[in-house]
């Protein structure tokens, strides 16, 4: 077991609101609400490594291979599913795959890119926030990261190979972030930070809400804090949440672990044990010991596509001591602050007016592209490496909400329009609460009226974030649709952004993968029970 001393935890003093650039070693980022430290593992020797080159193409190549898995996937899943994707012409996979082992090439030659300064951070949440500290230590202990995944066809989840963790303390002694960098493959880099929240309860046990990769590294920083692990809980079906929980039960055996209901796989849908989750209980259905520190409000909608038992069901938390929202999925807050989860070569790399992504829209002329850099007077050579990690993160997280923003190559102002603001990832609302009105408008009411809650912890993108029932609220004002009336601009995001969005939810739907109310199969336990809940309320 890795002993306290084995990291460096330096407290800092935040600099004033909206300074300027800060190295990237001390980085400092002013947070909203409490102090919290965070223990930071440096990227600086895994850049500079021979080694940490190799493994970076390893990975790259593998996503590849995902990605190549996922384009072949669709007629296996024709013949164990329900659903028809195969639809996918094999040569179209073939050109696919030879798209994707060519963008890991172009990827690994962009790759690398040294430390630099990040840009300067600001406050990260809602006006009237507090600045708040935060410490950075460093470690050299690369090895811990060792982490293998098998992510499915279809969900090219990297990193596949190692994950950094970062840990923050928020509330001194009683609520901790774990953070790691999530992402897609196919040389993309469209990278988030995960989170994974740990609260002391009153019984001095540790509550885990989401895990995350359970690294020896993770594993180190979590016993740190000498509390034992008493409840894991899995608050979603959403695989990128769930694939850690049964590796994270394996480590603490005698933890009780709580998940959401209407659990699923695919193409063959397994029950939770078949990848290692032994569940104490269900929420909702089972009492946990906890229940006297937390209320819940579970979102349990019908089918969402694909299959008649893949269910978007996600479980929010009301931490009361604390006053703190804990979701999943349903909001983010975006701000200039790049998690520390993203390596620089990362940003870097999405900076860059060169990389696979831009060349590509270039080649195709998307979103004229091609012409919009024509009429460019300062491009990505021009900058300086501050200026490239903040395109970088720009490019990187509205790659990540919108698949891509209306002018990927200079997004200043489709980045002033979504950041800063507490509201429901455009990716969220289209491909699943827009086809589920009913039940996501209920929820979002029955959770704004949980509690007094003062902050919102989602497990991605920025938090703690300083915001009540009033925001929680505004947040949700999409519904029933973010699509503008006829002849009237969106009321929620900027219309020109979501082009690509729309054209993608138009297809899935069109396709049959999504399902609208018309399309959703009358069969299916989660189905039949959402009728009954609709015919209920329509009574
Ligand atoms: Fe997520």
């Amino acid at each position: 077991m890795r002993s306290a001393a084995a990291f460096r935890d330096v407290r800092v003093a935040v600099p004033a609101h909206g300074s300027a650039s800060r190295a990237r070693r001390g980085a400092v980022r002013a947070r909203a609400a409490d102090p919290r430290s965070v223990i930071h593992n440096t990227d600086a020797d895994d850049t500079s490594s021979a080694t940490a080159t190799f493994r970076r193409r390893l990975s790259l190549a593998a996503s590849t291979a995902f990605g190549a898995a996922s384009l072949a996937a669709p007629a296996l899943a024709d013949e164990l599913s329900s659903v028809d994707l195969s639809s996918v012409d094999p040569a179209v996979a073939g050109v696919g795959a030879a798209a994707l082992a060519a963008a890991a090439l172009v990827a690994s030659r962009a790759g690398g890119g040294g430390a630099g300064p990040r840009p300067g951070g600001t406050a990260t949440t809602l006006p009237g926030a507090t600045p708040m500290t935060r410490g950075v230590g460093e470690s050299d202990d690369s090895k811990k990261r060792g982490y293998l995944i098998a992510p499915p066809p279809l969900f090219p989840l990297v990193p596949a190979f190692a994950r950094q963790t970062y840990r923050y303390e928020v509330d001194p002694g009683r609520m901790w972030f774990f953070e790691q960098k999530q992402g897609i493959g196919l040389g993309l880099n469209v990278s988030v930070n995960v989170r994974m929240t740990v609260i002391k309860l009153k019984t001095g046990g540790l509550w885990v809400h989401a895990p995350v990769a359970p690294t020896e590294e993770c594993i180190a920083l979590l016993a740190e804090l000498d509390a034992p692990v008493e409840h894991i809980v899995l608050p979603t079906t959403l695989f990128e949440h769930k694939i850690f929980v049964g590796p994270f039960q394996r480590r603490f055996p005698d933890a009780e672990v709580w998940i959401a209901p209407d659990q699923w796989s695919w193409p063959v849908n397994l029950p939770p044990s078949f990848f290692g989750i032994f569940q104490t209980g269900i929420l909702g259905q089972d009492t946990a010991s906890w229940e006297d520190e937390f209320e819940y409000e579970m979102l349990q909608p019908p089918a969402l596509g694909v299959a008649s038992y893949v269910s978007f069901t996600e479980c929010a938390f009301l931490h009361k001591p604390s006053k703190t929202l804990l979701v999943t999925d349903a909001v983010v807050y975006v701000s200039e602050n790049a998690p520390d989860a993203i390596p620089d070569r990362d940003l870097l790399e999405s900076g860059d007016d060169n990389n696979f992504t831009i060349a590509a829209l270039k080649f195709l002329n998307l979103f004229d592209i091609a012409t919009k850099a024509k009429a460019r007077t300062v491009t990505s050579d021009d900058m300086t490496e501050a200026q490239r990690l903040r395109l970088g993160w720009q490019r990187n997280a509205l790659q990540a909400l919108y698949f891509g923003p209306s002018n990927l190559l200079d997004p200043e102002q489709s980045w002033a329009r979504i950041t800063n603001k507490l509201l429901v990832a455009p990716v969220v609302s289209t491909l699943v609460y827009e086809n589920i009105p009913g039940e996501v408008d209920d929820w979002a009411r029955r959770v704004g009226k949980m509690g007094k809650f003062e902050r919102i912890v989602p497990c991605h993108f920025d938090a703690p974030i300083r915001a009540g029932p009033k925001e929680w609220n505004a947040a949700f004002g999409f519904l029933p649709s973010s699509r503008p009336e006829e002849g009237k601009e969106g009321r929620y995001y900027p219309d020109e952004d979501m082009v690509l969005l729309r054209g993608v939810e138009d297809f899935l739907q069109g396709s049959g993968v999504i399902f609208t109310d018309e399309s959703r199969p009358k069969y299916g336990r989660i189905n039949v029970r959402a009728e009954e809940r609709r015919s209920g309320a329509r009574r």
